[in-house]
């Protein structure tokens, strides 16, 4: 598969945006569960060689080394590797760390045991492209594992609510939580893989003190927002954004008049691929 002149321009501007602000500190404050319960959903074990497409700072593909995996961690934006590889040296696993755009991946036809990703497949623009090269470089009888924001969920509602803030999206683009929709995955894969889970799970949030404080975390270190928050302000309609944003905040908070908490719901996919 070729890149186009125009999407390597968008995909340069993805990578810009996901190394902006302070990701890996986002995945230590409170997305670290959700690695670890990717890699047990998928049975990885000993010896099997695995992918993890959208790696980030390899919130699955470190677990998945632990366990003895052989683990490729893939991302689009090697800015998070070396938080990635600080990770990986303190947990003493070593794995291979490697550029690579989700809808044109550069590993050869069923190469993996495992192709797996943490919310993170899911927010490359073309999902049938990216479900092609899942599918690609998983032998047959593989398993394909993925965990994905719900659209129902609260970072489903997040993407709605920024959508009227943010830039436009590039033409054909789909949006991210649709990843966490059950038909939707039935349509990308149709019958290439054989589902034998769908999980529907929460991801509880107790890290912020002040339910606003999470908008403020976000406006700070999530590269979408902080992208929305900046397109807010060139249209002069920064306050409008921010009081949508606390707005936001209190309405998802489930604290009462205690600590803010969240609770994030995600999709758990497990399968086989025929
Ligand atoms: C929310 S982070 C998830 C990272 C990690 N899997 C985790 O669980 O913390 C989304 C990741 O998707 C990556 N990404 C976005 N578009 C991509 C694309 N087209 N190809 C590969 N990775 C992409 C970003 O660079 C970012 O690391």
């Amino acid at each position: 598969m070729t890149t186009q002149p125009a999407d390597a321009d968008l995909k340069a501007r993805h990578r810009a945006m996901w190394a902006s602000g302070d990701y890996p500190s986002m995945v230590e404050t409170f997305l670290l569960p959700l690695g670890p319960r990717l890699v047990e959903a998928c049975g990885i074990g000993p010896g099997q060689r695995v992918l993890d497409v959208a790696a980030g700072t390899g919130n699955a593909s470190i677990p998945a080394a632990e366990r003895g995996a052989e683990v490729v961690a893939s991302d689009l934006t090697p800015e998070l590797f070396d938080a990635g590889r600080a990770r990986a040296a303190a947990a003493g696993v070593e794995l291979e760390w490697v550029q690579a755009d989700a809808e044109n991946l550069p590993f050869e036809d069923g190469s993996f045991d495992v192709v797996m990703s943490s919310i993170g497949a899911m927010f490359a623009p073309n999902h049938r492209r990216v479900a092609d090269e899942l599918v690609r470089v998983c032998r047959p009888g593989g398993t394909i594992g993925l965990l994905s924001w719900t659209p129902e969920g609260m970072i489903g509602a997040l993407f709605r609510l920024m959508g009227p803030f943010a830039p436009p999206p590039p033409p054909g683009a789909q949006p991210p939580p649709l990843w966490g929709s059950e038909t939707h995955l039935d349509e990308l894969f149709g019958d290439r893989v054989a589902w034998r889970a769908h999980e529907r799970e929460m991801l509880e949030i107790t890290a912020f003190h002040e339910a606003r404080d999470y908008g403020e975390h976000f406006k700070q270190r999530y590269g979408p927002t902080i992208a929305t928050h900046a397109n807010a302000r060139k249209e002069g309609r920064e306050a409008e954004f921010e009081e949508a944003l606390d707005r936001f905040c209190d309405e998802w908070n489930r604290g009462g008049d205690g600590p803010a908490r969240f609770e994030k719901e995600y999709l758990l996919s497990v399968g086989t691929r025929r």
